[in-house]
């Protein structure tokens, strides 16, 4: 299907989601975001697909919500609308790995869709912000809840509460994000993750990712345990049987992804 904000690739096992809106540093509008569902949806169903990259241009990953979009809107609006977290959380919700591939700009709701992903790969020249702030309103697709947890409270109070933005390096020591890389090469080195992530068993994959989102809705104990049966559920799969057996044979594994 074809879009007009966004682009989609399949890369072998990898799914590519560009952000397209170049002249607008990639504002988030509501079009957008339709798309972005839609697209997501699709790489969900589709088998061949094991990963998903989102990214966007060289100077913006995404500058944030479209403001030109939200700033008629009244308090009614937004509260009807339940704008506009509802729609944006299908990042969140997607059940195959995500990568966010950051260069540029990622700042408010660019740095929510962004942490919506399962890790932040930036490039050298990646800039982020929650600046809602100078706009008179607060993030509201994450940015107080998931900065938080990402990077401790007073790091997350600073760019909230003071609008202004990180480099790459800062947020990388911050724990916001897993590489910084080189700016030239970047979404090739990009892919290399991608792809090592999609050589591995898809169910694998899959409940890996909820076992490790579940320390953030969770207890330790209950964290642990979770982890545990989930550990045990994977000697059902053939897959975990495949992946010890090639250890063992000093081969590389061959899985069905069952
Ligand atoms: C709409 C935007 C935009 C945005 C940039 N543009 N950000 N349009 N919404 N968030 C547009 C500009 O209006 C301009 O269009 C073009 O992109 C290029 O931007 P410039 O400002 O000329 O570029 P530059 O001088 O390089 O500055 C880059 C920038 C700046 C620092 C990123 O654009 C900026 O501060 N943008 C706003 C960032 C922001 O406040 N984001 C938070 C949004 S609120 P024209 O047509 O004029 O050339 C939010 C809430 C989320 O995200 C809540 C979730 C529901």
């Amino acid at each position: 299907m074809a879009f007009e904000d966004i682009l989609v690739e399949r890369k072998g096992a990898v799914g590519v989601v560009t952000l397209n809106r170049p002249k607008a540093l990639n504002a988030l509008c509501t079009p957008l975001i339709d798309e972005l569902g839609q697209a997501l949806a699709e790489l969900e169903a589709d088998e061949a697909i094991r990963c998903i990259v989102l990214t966007g241009s060289e100077k913006a990953f995404a500058a944030g919500a479209d403001i030109k979009e939200m700033k008629e809107k009244s308090y009614a609006d937004v509260l009807d609308e339940d704008f506009i977290t509802g729609d944006w959380e299908v990042v969140a919700h997607c059940r195959k790995p995500t990568i966010a591939a950051v260069a540029g700009f990622a700042l408010g709701g660019g740095c929510e869709v962004a942490m919506m992903c399962d890790m932040i790969l930036a490039a050298e020249t990646a800039r982020f912000g929650q600046p809602e702030i100078k706009l008179g309103t607060i993030p509201g697709a994450g940015g107080t809840q998931r900065l938080t947890r990402s990077v401790g409270k007073s790091l997350a109070m600073y760019l909230c509460l003071s609008g202004d933005m990180i480099d790459a390096e800062t947020a990388l020591r911050a724990g916001l994000v897993a590489k910084v890389l080189p700016a030239e090469g970047f979404l090739d080195e990009v892919m290399k993750v991608a792809e090592t992530i999609a050589s591995y068993s898809l169910p694998v994959l899959r409940t890996c990712k909820e076992a490790v989102n579940r320390a953030y809705e969770t207890t330790l104990a209950e964290g642990v345990l979770f982890e545990r049966r989930t550990f045990h559920g994977t000697f059902a799969l053939e897959d975990r049987k495949e992946g010890m057996e090639a250890f063992a044979e000093k081969r590389k594994p061959n899985f069905k992804h069952r």
